[in-house]
């Protein structure tokens, strides 16, 4: 997959990446490489075309389809930046999420969660999570502290259960029990129904969702593939062998 801005300008220069059920794959690399790009391009972001290849979920291209779209189909990210909603309370963004994706999947028609199912569902990933109940009746991520930004992205997740998940840097923000607790809520979550994208500039979240794959892109291609200990010995060596695109 190639993928440029408006303006014309390629970020992305050919990826090739395959994600399966049950496989987390972690994509490290340095600042500015294209990661998030890469993130946004599979999530749909208008802001990104792709101009060469495909994005392919179960054979299907979802290069068509708009982002609310992929959602439903199943594809999740978990923003590096989250953005903040004033006036939408977590528990009613949660609920329409939800509802949307289940109305799609009812072949357009409405098949509302019933609100207690709904209420039992998420307060207990918020216990699993330990997300502060406090924050369900809060407006999205208004006035949330970074780590709390990225917990309400895993409870997203944990709520939503796409088929794909899309990490980018969830862990970057987190303190060091958080980074635990929301590495073990993701890594419970990846089995034979979904598969995880976890990019990340640490090692350390790796050990609690553990990698089958390390990709390592710079300057928009995956210049370096490996298993988990590829991640150890970026963290020691840095990117500096990769020459002066790093
Ligand atoms: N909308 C945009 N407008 C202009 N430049 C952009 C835009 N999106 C990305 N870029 C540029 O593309 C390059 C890749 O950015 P990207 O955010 O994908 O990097 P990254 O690998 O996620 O970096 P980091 O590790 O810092 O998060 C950067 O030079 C960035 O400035
Ligand atoms: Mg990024």
């Amino acid at each position: 997959m190639h993928v440029a801005l408006e303006d014309g300008t390629e970020i992305v220069k050919g990826v090739d990446l395959a994600v399966n059920m049950d496989e987390v794959h972690a994509v490290m690399g340095p600042n500015g490489s294209g990661k998030s790009t890469l993130a946004y391009a599979l999530m749909g972001h208008p802001a990104y075309e792709v101009t060469e290849g495909d994005v392919l979920l179960d054979g299907e291209s979802l290069l068509e389809l708009e982002a609310d779209e992929r959602a439903q189909r199943g594809v999740f990210l978990a923003f590096q930046y989250p953005h903040a909603v004033p006036g939408v309370t977590v528990t009613n963004f949660l609920r329409s999420a939800i509802n949307s994706v289940r109305k799609a999947r009812n072949n357009g028609e409405d098949d509302p969660i019933p609100i207690p199912e709904f209420r039992k569902e998420i307060l207990a990933q918020m216990d699993r999570l330990e997300v502060s109940r406090e924050l369900a009746s809060r407006y999205l991520n208004d006035g949330f502290s970074g780590g709390e930004k990225k917990r309400i992205e895993i409870l997203q997740l944990a709520m939503l259960k796409p088929r794909i998940a899309i990490l980018d840097e969830t862990d970057s923000g987190l303190d060091i029990d958080a980074v635990r607790v929301v590495a073990n809520g993701v890594h419970e979550l990846v089995g034979p129904d979904m598969g995880a994208l976890v990019i990340t500039h640490y090692q350390r979240i790796l050990n609690f969702i553990k990698p089958d794959f390390v990709h390592v892109m710079v300057n928009g291609r995956i210049v370096e593939e490996g298993g988990p200990e590829l991640a150890h010995k970026l963290e020691a060596e840095g990117y500096e062998r990769y020459g002066k695109a790093a």
